[in-house]
């Protein structure tokens, strides 16, 4: 199979775990007879610096000419304060999730057998639990208008919206994903509180209709927060708009162990993107120590969804379990002699050549 894979690094750590990642998918090209073609776009603060765009129209183009899109992180400190910067990396990843039309974010969200005991939650909670956050990625007040400053200064707003037809795609997803797991699905919301949030109940009530065998209830998104951490064995698939899904994701990835582990896939109207759920982590850029897991399990993901390659993706997770399990990890999973993100990512490609 000959694919073209667009490679975003971004900012921070992400050139060097995204290494990691093609290291990997160049070993599954050799191993299962692939041809890859990486082309390579700025994306964040690297992108402002070089053509004052956080997106630019290039990296666009390549995005939806590619048949999947692999993605590193975004941010820079020297953004985060100055509150007055006009353009923001972030506004990257934002343009790229409107423009790309990625409306689900899905974040598996399993426990590691090898990890018991490194979360900081009691293991017996925590064994075997095994669910995924469907988080809707392109509406809600990340997007809605008006957002703003007041003419003195003193005021600012942000607009949550949702139209229905948003609701009912990611809800339908939501649903065809719990057929082919326990057939449950939990909506998060806070209808007591939010229009929004009651749209989404009426929307998502009417999808289960078209799905009899699946399972739904609703929970309030702060009553989810605690319940996600007491009993995360209860649930199968979550769907939540975008704020809640942004904040119950990094909740949820304590409960791997660690967040540098927790990979997702953007699904989206052209092209698909992979991307690990943590961000540019600067304080460790250019160290040589960030978790390329998180990359490396959003590589097996592009493999599962976007080209069908469920042998190769298994190869995948299997060479990552292996590396869980003989503790040849990095410094956020270990004390005893952690390995530098370069020698996990080497490492991993050893192991799917074997
Ligand atoms: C994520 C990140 C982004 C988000 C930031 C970097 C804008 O936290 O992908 O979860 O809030 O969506
Ligand atoms: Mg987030």
């Amino acid at each position: 199979m000959k694919k073209n894979i667009a490679v975003l690094p971004g900012d921070g750590i992400g050139p060097e775990i995204m290494e990691q990642g093609i290291k990997v998918c160049k070993a599954v090209a050799q191993k299962f007879h692939h041809e890859f073609e990486f082309q390579q776009g700025w994306v964040g603060a690297e992108a402002i610096d070089r053509t004052g765009n956080p997106f630019p129209d290039e990296t666009f183009e390549l995005c939806k000419q590619s048949d999947a899109v692999l993605f590193g992180a975004i941010g820079d400190p020297k953004y985060d304060n100055d509150p007055d910067a006009k353009v923001r990396p972030e506004q990257g990843l934002l343009a790229m999730r409107k423009k790309l039309g990625l409306y689900a974010n899905v974040r598996p969200v399993t426990t590691f057998p090898s990890l018991r005991g490194k979360a900081p939650i009691r293991p017996e909670l925590l064994d075997g639990v095994d669910f995924v956050v469907l988080r809707e990625l392109t509406g809600g007040i990340y997007f809605g208008k008006p957002q703003g400053r007041s003419e003195d200064g003193l005021t600012a707003y942000d607009t949550s919206m949702y139209h229905r037809y948003e609701v009912e795609r990611i809800v339908r997803l939501a649903c065809r994903y719990a057929m082919q797991r326990d057939k449950r699905v939990t909506v998060v919301d806070k209808a007591n509180v939010l229009a929004t949030s009651r749209l989404w109940r009426s929307v998502a009530v009417d999808i289960a209709k078209e799905f009899p065998e699946i399972t739904m209830d609703f929970m309030f998104v702060d009553n989810a927060a605690m319940q996600l951490i007491q009993w995360p064995k209860k649930f199968d698939v979550i769907v939540t708009e975008n704020m809640f899904g942004d904040i119950l994701t990094d909740e949820a990835s304590v409960i791997t162990g660690s967040l540098g582990l927790l990979p997702s896939a953007s699904i989206g109207q052209y092209t698909s993107v992979f991307e690990p759920i943590h961000g540019s982590y600067p304080q460790a850029k250019g160290k040589n120590i960030a978790n390329p897991l998180g990359t490396i399990l959003s590589v097996a993901m592009m493999f599962d969804y976007a080209f069908q390659l469920q042998d190769e993706a298994e190869a995948i997770r299997k060479a990552v379990l292996k590396s869980l399990e003989e503790n040849f990890v990095t410094e956020d999973l270990t004390t005893d002699n952690p390995k530098t993100t370069s020698e996990v990512g080497d490492w991993i490609a050893e192991r799917i050549l074997e």
